[in-house]
Parts: C-alpha cells; structure tokens; sequence
C-alpha cells in the first residue's frame, strides 16, 4: 500500500493505480482510529472491483469548540497496517495545513438536513464534514465513495452535496457493524471507561424495543417517549431519539416504508449515535 502525504504525490499515485483512469477507485473517508466498521467498506468497496484507496485526516473543521478534536485517537501506523491487510492500495495522510490552506475562504453549508438532529446539537459539524468530503473528492476523484450506515444523517447530507454540485460519484453505504453485544463499532468506544462499557449496548436495545412497539400499531410519541425514557433510566443523557423519513430526515408520527429511528445519547463525556430502519 502506498501512503502519500502531498498532492502531487496523491496525484502521481491515483493515475499509476488506476493505470492513467481505466480501472475503477473508490474512496474510504475516515478520520482514522479504525475499526471494523471502516476495513468492512475497504473490503465492500473491493469486492465491487475497485481499487481502494482511504483517507485518515482528523478533520478540525467539523468539531465544536468543547469537543475532542484534541483527544481525538491518532494512530496512522496501526491505521495504514490495518488498511494494508484490508487490501487498500492507497492511504491518504493530508496535512491540516494541505486541506485548509492559508487564504481557504470556501465551505459548503447543506441546507435544512444540516441543522436537525445531530447538526442542532453540534452547529457546524456538517458544514465541517461536507466541506471536508468535497475537498477529499476533488483531491482522489474516486469514482465511488464509501460510508458506514450508523452515520446516517452524514450520509443524506452527502448525498445531497453530491447530487447538489452534479459531483461525479457514487455514495455507498456499509451496514453498521456492531460488537457482540450489539453496540456499534465507533472509534469513539474506545473512550467508555467499563461500566460505561457495560450500559452502552442499550442503545440499541432501546431502538429495537421502539420498532418492535411501532410495528405494533403503539403511537410514535409514545413509543419514543418510552425510549428516552428508558436511556435516561440507565445512565444516559439523551439528545434526540426520533423517528424521521430515511432521506428527507423530517420527523415522522407514523411509520411509513422509508421510516428510520436515529438516536444519540450521552454516557459520561462519550457521545453514542445509532439508527435502525423501521
Ligand atoms: O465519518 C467520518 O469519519 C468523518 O465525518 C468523515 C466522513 C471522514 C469526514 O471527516
């Protein structure tokens, strides 16, 4: 596997690996501190026949000023190791300085799905990941990018900038890889001291306890007021668990087929996110 730090660099190497344009790359954004859930899109977007290359840039841009931008996990050697073993070709270490350099004066601001549900509680996060996925585009040009599922409302935003600015890519989504006891894989976990650890699961066990009461015919407020409920009872503080139209992200009172329950919570200073379709 290659790792290229510069643009030039990033450039000589996507014309040798996809042999002047012929063969097909596809692109894993990540901010490294990897887990199964990212090598999972390495592997997916190999098993479509692609050449793979990922991206590790913990990116500023997307963090709140009272957030972990600074303890943010970085380990790019395990990180490209891992990537290697996964069968990417390529591993894209940009600078923060090469992503946002002196005079950048441009951002992408996504309109309506941005300021819901995870954008109202983090102002500015998606202003931060859309601008730092259209500059990643632009830099690989990939024919397909790929992104996990848990990240859902991430994922309608970029599909909208994508759509929007006639970007030529295809969005890809990986399901959401879990551990044994159902908690979603996140680089994040890893900040769960164990008896954080151990609630954690409950996440989604509240979200399949809220389906199963929606596809019983239970009314959605009071399905999701028993959800929240039931968090709160064991240790978390939550910021939304709503159920909302998959794409559009408005919040539904009935479950209909593009139905979606998006939550995330709080245990301790560890912030979790998960969705299920209903
Ligand atoms: O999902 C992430 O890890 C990040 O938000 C992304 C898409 C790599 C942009 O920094």
């Amino acid at each position: 596997m290659q790792i290229v730090r510069n643009v030039p660099d990033l450039r000589a190497a996507r014309a040798a690996l996809t042999d002047g344009g012929r063969a097909r790359l596809a692109l894993v954004p990540t901010m490294g501190a990897l887990h199964e859930g990212h090598l999972s899109l390495v592997r997916a977007a190999r098993e479509a026949g692609h050449v793979v290359a990922a991206s590790i840039f913990v990116n500023p841009t997307q963090f709140g000023p009272n957030e972990d931008f600074t303890r943010y996990p970085r380990d790019p050697e395990r990180d490209c190791a891992l990537l290697a073993e996964a069968g990417c070709a390529l591993a894209w270490l940009p600078e923060v300085s090469t992503m946002y350099p002196p005079g950048d004066a441009t951002s992408v601001e996504v309109a309506g799905l941005s300021v819901v549900l995870e954008g109202a509680v983090r102002p500015g996060h998606y202003r931060g990941v859309a601008t730092v996925v259209v500059k990643l585009l632009g830099q690989v040009r990939p024919d397909a990018a790929y992104f996990g599922e848990k990240d859902w409302q991430q994922v309608q935003v970029i599909r909208r900038v994508a759509a929007d600015l006639f970007l030529p890519v295809e969005i890809v989504v990986g399901p959401t890889l879990r551990e044994k006891d159902g908690l979603a894989m996140s680089s994040r976990n890893r900040y769960l001291d164990p008896a954080d650890r151990a609630r954690a699961p409950l996440l989604h066990q509240v979200l399949h306890r809220v389906r199963a009461a929606l596809r019983d015919g239970e009314p959605a407020a009071a399905a999701l007021a028993a959800g929240r409920r039931a968090l709160a009872e064991g240790g978390f503080i939550v910021d939304y668990l709503e159920l909302v139209d998959a794409g559009t992200l408005a919040p539904l009172t009935a479950p209909d087929d593009g139905a979606r329950l998006l939550a995330a919570a709080r245990l301790g200073t560890t912030r979790l996110l998960d969705t299920v379709a209903v």
